[in-house]
């Protein structure tokens, strides 16, 4: 785990903190110990919903996106390249010329591979190694040494293009180069009507959303993702219809205001680099749980993941909603039963990356 690197580097001496300062920590995850830290100088930065609450409530400052300036700066490293190197550039623009910028990661994550492509722009000190990943600190040489590694800035609102070829997304997002097929087949297996109040669980960048806007009869749209970064692109894509609601939540624990008529959803199916089907299973019965009891649930999930328990625990109906492309598997789940919340640990303890 991250904590045990960084607890090295700063005992080590290669990760010395300047006297004063805020320190900012990009992306830790629920459960990582930040205690080689000193708390009160702190602030996670994360756009997880889950990892943002695990921090708040340890009592750490958290801030969706860098307000600097800080002293120092931290980069736990995902799995996405993309948002990686992302992270390494905000966390090079908030800190000041020569200030140290710690970048830890698992090998499993990619560290190694970063860590040289950093190398190749700046002098890194040499990387320790410890739990299977490594760590690395440089002194930061300004921010135009990663500028091109930035994200892009987000059009404003409502003026991305979802229905066209270059739909808003951001790095490290699913499906960041165009729709998904299993969610183009969802959307356009979709019945010409649908209920007035629907739900988008795990909503990302809006790729379901105009299908559903489309279909007679939807009063609101309820968009529910986990990462601030992918709804914020959501709403560049999708955000003038009024009939539309945002909220930056775990789909998992999200109450809707009224019970549902719909919910359809391309549930996440990795943590790290390993399929997960624990956490489409939470969907699953978090999706029964919001329906009112003639509410439908849509989904696609890859043909190979054991959802149909779940379904069948959660639904008295489950039936093929269309004929699906290679790969994939459309549903229809009707009847909801009252199934209690099934919360797989890696989605509010310690956890790994999200699909
Ligand atoms: C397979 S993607 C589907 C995205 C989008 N609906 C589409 O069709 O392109 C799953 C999404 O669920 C989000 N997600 C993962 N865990 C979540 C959680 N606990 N609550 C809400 N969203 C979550 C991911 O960030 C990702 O955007």
């Amino acid at each position: 785990m991250s904590s045990s690197r960084l607890t090295l580097a700063c005992t080590a001496g290669a990760f010395v903190l300047p006297p004063e300062g805020r320190i900012a920590v990009f992306r830790p995850a629920a459960g990582a110990d930040l205690s080689a830290l000193p708390k009160p100088r702190v602030t996670v930065i994360t756009g997880n919903r889950c990892d943002h609450d695990f921090f708040a409530a340890a009592g750490f400052a958290t801030e969706v996106a860098p307000v600097g300036p800080f002293a120092a700066a931290v980069v736990v490293v995902p799995r996405a390249r993309a948002l990686a190197q992302a992270l390494v550039a905000a966390a090079a623009a908030s800190v000041p010329p020569g200030a140290p910028v710690a970048v830890d990661g698992a090998r499993t994550d990619g560290i190694e591979g970063l860590l040289r492509a950093v190398g190749g722009r700046v002098a890194i000190g040499s990387a320790l190694a410890k739990a299977h990943g490594r760590i690395a600190v440089f002194a930061n040489p300004g921010p135009e040494a990663f500028a091109d590694w930035a994200a892009r800035p987000l059009p404003a609102t409502g003026t991305g293009g979802v229905a066209t070829a270059a739909p808003a997304t951001v790095p490290g997002s699913f499906s960041a180069d165009g729709t998904d097929p299993g969610s183009a087949a969802l959307a356009a297996a979709l019945p010409a009507r649908l209920p007035a109040r629907v739900a988008d669980l795990g909503a990302g960048w809006g790729a379901l959303g105009p299908a559903i806007l489309s279909r007679e009869g939807v009063a609101e749209l309820h968009l529910v993702e986990v990462e601030h970064d992918a709804l914020a692109a959501a709403r560049a894509n999708l955000g003038e219809d009024p009939r539309l609601r945002f909220h930056w939540a775990d789909a998992t624990r999200w109450q809707p205001p009224a019970p549902l008529g719909a919910v359809v959803m391309n549930p996440p199916f990795h943590a790290g680099r390993r399929a997960d089907p624990g956490l489409g299973r939470a969907f699953i019965a978090a999706a029964a749980r919001m329906l009112a009891p003639a509410g439908v649930l849509y989904m696609v999930a890859n043909r190979h993941l054991p959802y149909e328990r779940a379904l069948a625990d959660a639904f008295r109906e489950v039936t093929d909603l269309a004929p699906a492309p290679g790969g994939y598997k459309l549903i229809r789940a009707a009847a909801p039963l009252r199934v209690p919340a099934q919360v797989p640990g890696h989605v509010h303890g310690p956890r790994r990356r999200r699909a």
